[in-house]
């Protein structure tokens, strides 16, 4: 098993082998158990990550930032309106630069067909660790804890385990596609039986689709797409409803922001893709609902499911901080 990931950029869990996925997943249960402990865990002393926020955050932002205070390190909060980046300086010089400075540089940057092509160019010109803390295709930090919470739930062998992931509608903004992206491309790799749904028209990239079936195909995972939310509900084990922006919906994705009237047109056709008590009927008796957060309650979730019995979203949101650790520690850290 390779355990060399110090250096290494953390942009998908597609550059990833699954040992070392596994690898990033026991550092942050021993991380978890430590900080129950109140054992000091100084595995990046005086290390420095910067976090540039192209977006809003609460759980991301201060996993990060506190967990690599808990290892001993200190991060910097960079919002681009307050760097060059805001009067045209590149990627690649920002990148050159902050590198020279600290250890990692860690960026939320999720506008459509911008973000990724943003952090491949920092990556490419950066001689530390680019993390990607979400952007419009990938969110790796928030899968990977994603994968923690259903195997402190189901244990390792996932093989089988009946996922549903589904669109639901929400108002609060367009939400990347990203999480659902993730998940279908990690979840395929450890064998689940994911049924992802969706209403017509709020596709996924497809190279990403093509790429979970292939994930799937490998790791003896199946990959069901539904345009029905209650084919995701019935008989699972996990259910993870959550909207997306439906920039398939219109002919030009790159154009969302011009057509964004259009997108959420569509999506208020949707309103009854809601996850409540009648959907959460359909699945196992010891089924489990979670949310990436921050969730629209009323409009995706009630609250009834999202803070009832079946709810584990605020373990969900703990490993956040827990695998955000262990992210930073392997790749800024690490054996030499
Ligand atoms: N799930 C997630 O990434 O939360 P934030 O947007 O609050 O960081």
């Amino acid at each position: 098993m390779g355990t060399l990931l110090r250096g290494r950029h953390f942009i998908t869990t597609q550059d990833f082998t699954k040992e070392e996925i596994d690898l990033m997943l026991e550092t942050s249960f021993d991380l978890k158990r430590k900080f129950a402990r109140d054992e000091l865990t100084p595995w990046l002393l005086y290390k420095t990550v910067f976090m540039i926020f192209y977006d809003e955050s609460t759980r991301t932002r201060n996993s990060i930032e506190a967990g690599i205070t808990q290892l001993g390190g200190h991060a910097h909060y960079l919002v681009p309106e307050m760097m060059q980046a805001h009067h045209g300086e590149t990627p690649a010089d920002t990148a050159k630069v902050l590198s020279r400075f600290g250890h990692a540089i860690a960026v939320r940057h999720c506008a459509f067909g911008q973000g990724n092509k943003f952090l491949r160019d920092l990556a490419a010109n950066s001689n530390v660790p680019v993390l990607n803390l979400q952007d419009d295709v990938y969110h790796p930090m928030q899968v990977l804890a994603d994968l923690m919470t259903i195997q402190e739930r189901f244990g390792k062998n996932l093989k089988g385990l009946k996922v549903g992931i589904s669109w639901a509608y929400a108002e609060s903004h367009l939400k990347p596609l990203s999480v659902p992206q993730s998940q279908i491309l990690l979840f395929a790799r450890y064998g689940m039986d994911i049924t992802l749904a969706y209403p017509e028209g709020f596709d996924l990239m497809p190279d990403i689709v093509k790429q979970a079936k292939l994930n799937a195909e490998a790791g003896e995972g199946k990959l069901t797409i539904t345009h029905n939310m209650d084919e995701a509900f019935k008989d699972a084990d996990v259910v993870i409803p959550k909207s997306w922006g439906g920039f398939y919906t219109i002919p030009n994705p790159l154009e969302a922001d011009k057509y964004k009237d259009k997108i959420w047109a569509e999506a208020a056709k949707h309103k009854d893709w809601i996850c409540d008590e009648k959907r959460m009927s359909l699945t196992k008796k010891h089924s489990v609902y979670m949310h990436a957060l921050p969730a629209d309650r009323g409009k995706e979730v009630v609250d009834s499911v999202i803070d009832g019995p079946h709810s584990i979203v605020w373990d969900e949101a703990e490993n956040r901080l827990h695998t955000a650790k262990a992210v930073m520690a392997l790749t800024m850290g690490g054996r030499p």
